[in-house]
């Protein structure tokens, strides 16, 4: 009798120290989607960083071959760089990550899908009611076939140095350059502070 009661005893313990794990737990007063806002912020945190390299390789790309060569060989540089780079950091973070924009120069890889489109105007939306470009973000976690899908998108702002490729008084043998290799080029005209595009990620979850 005294033995069952100590088992008793012992498997009440082992229960409490099962619900220290608070992922474990399920009880009334936990939705069950409370641990999504926690995974979306560590997501959108692995995001930030995986845009912050990529962007500031292809910065530092950009300003290494413009010094080394002028602009029209940082156009082939960054031809090159900018899909490379993509790749390097997508898997060393196990995820996808992009530029886009609503006028694009790359017909392929710079061509938004139809979830980042709306995003795109969504932030030229915000833009206009005053947001600042540098802040604007936006994060979502998706069901996509069954699977769970986080996606995320940060704001490109045209800067001063971005005009030589992409504003309205380009020279000739850039432009000469552009319509070479991107005949289909959209991505012309900009202004310093308009919204150059976007960094998408996409990242799937188990
Ligand atoms: C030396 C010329 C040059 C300069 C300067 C330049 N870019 Fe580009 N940009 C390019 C080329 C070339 C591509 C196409 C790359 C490719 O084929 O993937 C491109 C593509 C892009 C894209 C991808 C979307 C698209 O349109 O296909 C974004 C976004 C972009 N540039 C933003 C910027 C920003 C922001 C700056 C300034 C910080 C800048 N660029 C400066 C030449 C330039």
């Amino acid at each position: 009798m005294k033995q069952l009661l100590l088992l008793g005893l012992a498997s009440l313990l082992v229960a409490c120290g099962g619900k220290e794990e608070p992922k474990v737990s399920n009880t009334t007063t936990t939705p069950p989607t409370a641990s999504t806002p926690l995974d979306k912020a560590a997501l959108s945190e692995q995001a930030k960083n995986a845009i912050k390299t990529y962007g500031g390789s292809l910065k530092a790309e950009l300003q290494t071959a413009m010094q080394a060569g002028g602009p029209v060989n940082a156009i082939s540089a960054c031809q090159l760089k900018a899909p490379e780079i993509a790749k390097t950091v997508s898997e060393a973070e196990q995820l996808q990550i992009s530029r886009v924009s609503l006028r694009n120069r790359n017909p392929v890889m710079g061509v938004p899908n139809e979830w980042q489109t709306q995003v795109l105007n969504d932030f030229e939306a915000r833009k206009v009611k005053g947001e600042a470009l540098e802040s604007l973000v936006y994060s979502e976690l998706v069901e996509n076939g069954g699977k769970q899908e986080f996606r995320f998108m940060k704001a490109i702002p045209t800067e001063a140095m971005c005009l030589t490729c992409h504003g309205s008084e380009i020279s000739p043998a850039v432009m000469t350059r552009l319509k070479e290799l991107y005949p289909q080029d959209k991505a012309t005209g900009f202004k310093e502070g308009d919204l150059r595009g976007a960094f998408a990620v996409v990242k799937n979850l188990p």
